[in-house]
């Protein structure tokens, strides 16, 4: 089931007993009289008496049964569409690696016709019980990424260096239409971590140190995905739900620990951390999903200040806030599956994938015990009724009956590619040219590094899998490798391109491409000590090899977050940052090389979006930091007309 890291598991032990020692002593939390920070208002969709006359007959009409169950998110592995019937249940997600009849290779088709399962089986829900639409939500965070043949777009890292929000846009859409094909309804995307620590493992999640280029891209993307707020567009059958996570604080742990605390005041709290959710929540973001992390202490699943005060009321938040995955566990006396604590903090769905039975029990106890009010309940319920009625699930019927789905050509259509392609190539940065670039194409070309062949490292964490490990190049049909990529540019120009991951060659070549960088990881398990290469030692061994042999040596870094490869840099003639690109390695080539004739076709235009450090052990490292002093700064990227490096 799911898997904890060795690494976390001697700190649960620890972490349990504390918890254990502490729960008699646990007290409320106490609410600050007045925030500390003027948390702006939010607007983005007017109140409408029509829908909210609609959600109190709906309510009342329901018991309190079947208001907690709409109230509860378990994940496919662990629930049937007989229990969504039975137990009338609001919500299921599939986890990272879930996928229908846990098979890997699940068709479009397949996808599908489990949403109308699970649909079906939420509008017939017996005797006397209302019939309320169930929707499922998935994380699509870099594309479609847990469905084979999904077109799969760099990281958001990688999209940070882009500078460009009108991309972030048409991302959002033609992600939220992959997502409509397989007749899933809703996104756990964008995350607006702010990431000030990148030892953090989810460093690649985030788009930026930085908050603004965060409040500039947040909003954009939840646009892409929902459709415009306010015009016919919004939450259409071609447009699926978005979530802002994660609520709040994720990217500014202490020592950048995922799960960890982040300490702000409540100001930087805003000012740094909050910026993404203004932006979100002005494009009308329906959802924000709750952090692991804490803030000064306190646990964000129980956080009824920052959830309910400052999230509902004072921005204004009338769409639903979800937990994480087992999120609850990790308030101070709370387990997987009873959290009173939670619910009464404000969070309104629950993303209880395995223990949701006995949450189920436990919460509807809590009620009549009068642990919960029963307000608290309406309140969490009649949020996910205005979601659902906004995102039109009473009226689109069957997930397979709705305008994109298992229509053909969706997932992983040729456009979306193309796109992604040009967001590979606007994300490139390149920190040192020697003169090697751009190549001429009609030239004999090595590409080496353990990188060059191999998409299931080009594409990162949260890639068919939830760790992105386990997958082969098989497993992405319609996807190029960055070695692919440069073999049709080569070839195309009458050059030749061989491929050799270890830089074994029986003819000296005009040029060495050297793909080489982190492998895959997601969340606590990507967390690192020292921000330097797993196989950093070989890597440099290989270029000097190149180096050594006379051979021009370009240099191409997969990596979810800056890294201290200073020797790389002088070893190589070219540096280029390629982040985690996803499935369309052609981006790279497309840069590298100019065409035929001669003509450069795309100059580099990737801006870094974090501060690259100076060594291994230098971060926390932002731009605007006193005695800010990096290797590369925040903003640096150079373009063909400039030579150099640092
Ligand atoms: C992650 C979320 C994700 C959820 C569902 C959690 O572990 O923190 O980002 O949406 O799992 O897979
Ligand atoms: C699930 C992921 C989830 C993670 C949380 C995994 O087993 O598949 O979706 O985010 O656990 O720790």
């Amino acid at each position: 089931m799911r898997r904890t890291s060795r690494r976390l598991k001697p700190f649960l032990a620890v972490s349990a007993l504390l918890v254990a020692l502490a729960a008699p002593l646990a007290v409320a939390q106490t609410v600050p009289a007045t925030p500390a920070a003027a948390w702006p208002k939010t607007v983005a969709i007017p109140a409408d008496p029509a829908l909210e006359e609609r959600i109190r007959q709906l309510l009342a009409r329901m018991t309190l049964e079947q208001k907690v169950a709409q109230m509860v998110q378990p994940d496919i592995r662990s629930v049937t569409p007989a229990d969504v019937r039975r137990y009338h249940l609001g919500s299921i997600l599939n986890g990272g690696g879930a996928f229908p009849a846990n098979e890997k290779h699940a068709t479009i088709a397949d996808w599908v016709k489990l949403a109308d399962e699970f649909y079906d089986a939420s509008m017939a829900p017996g005797e006397g019980a209302v019939a309320i639409p169930i929707f499922w939500g998935t994380d699509a965070v870099h594309g479609h990424n847990n469905v084979i043949g999904a077109t799969l777009f760099p990281h958001n890292i990688g999209l940070g260096a882009a500078r460009d929000p009108d991309l972030m846009e048409k991302i959002g859409a033609a992600t939220a239409q992959e997502v409509a094909a397989t007749g899933i309804d809703w996104a756990f995307a964008p995350t607006v971590a702010v990431v000030r620590d990148d030892h953090w493992g989810r460093t690649y999640e985030g788009y930026s140190e930085d908050p603004e280029l965060v409040s500039a891209y947040a909003g954009r993307m939840v646009r892409g995905l929902q459709g415009a707020a306010g015009t016919p567009a919004f939450l259409d059958g071609t447009h699926v739900l978005a979530t802002a996570k994660h609520y709040i604080g994720d990217g500014g742990t202490k020592a950048g620990v995922d799960r960890g605390d982040n300490v702000a005041d409540e100001q930087l709290l805003l000012d740094i951390h909050g910026q993404g959710y203004v932006s979100a929540l002005n494009a009308g973001v329906q959802t924000v999903m709750v952090s692991y992390n804490s803030w000064q202490g306190w646990k964000m699943h129980g956080h009824q200040y920052l959830i309910t005060e400052v999230l509902k009321k004072r921005m204004g938040f009338d769409g639903l806030v979800v937990s994480d995955w087992n999120g609850i566990d990790e308030v101070q006396g709370c387990s997987k599956d009873s959290c009173a604590a939670a619910v009464k903090a404000g969070i309104d769905l629950f993303m209880v994938p395995e223990d949701w039975q006995r949450f189920l029990a436990n919460t509807i106890g809590q009620v009549k015990s009068g642990d919960i009010p029963q307000e608290r309940i309406d309140d969490a319920v009649a949020r996910i009724l205005r979601v659902k009625i906004r995102a039109g699930l009473f009226d689109k019927g069957r997930p397979s009956t709705r305008p994109l789905a298992n229509k053909n050509g969706i997932v992983g259509a040729a456009d979306h590619r193309e796109l992604a392609r040009q967001a590979v190539r606007e994300s490139l940065v390149l920190l040192k040219n020697g003169g090697v670039l751009p190549l001429k194409p009609r030239a004999r070309v090595l590409v080496a590094g353990d990188g060059a062949d191999n998409i299931g490292k080009q594409a990162g964490g949260w890639t068919i899998s939830w760790q992105g490990t386990g997958n082969a190049n098989a497993d992405f049909p319609g996807a190029t490798s960055i070695y692919a990529g440069i073999r049709a540019a080569v070839t195309a120009a009458g050059g030749t391109a061989e491929l050799a991951p270890d830089g074994s060659h029986t003819r000296r070549p005009d040029v060495a491409i050297v793909v080489f960088g982190e492998n895959p990881y997601a969340e606590y398990e990507g967390n690192v000590k020292a921000l330097s290469l797993p196989n950093g030692s070989a890597d440099l061994a290989l270029l000097r090899k190149l180096k050594k042999a006379g051979i021009p040596v370009v240099a191409v870094l997969i990596n979810g977050r800056p890294m201290w490869v200073k020797e790389h840099i002088d070893a190589a003639d070219a540096f280029v940052v390629a982040w985690l690109p996803g499935t369309e390695g052609a981006g790279i080539a497309d840069v590298l090389f100019r065409n035929p004739a001669g003509a450069v076709r795309f100059d580099f235009r990737g801006k870094l979006s974090f501060s690259w450090p100076k060594d291994g052990s230098q971060a926390p490292l932002n731009v605007h930091d006193d005695g800010y002093d990096p290797l590369f700064p925040f903003g640096f990227g150079l373009a063909y007309a400039e030579r150099g490096s640092r």
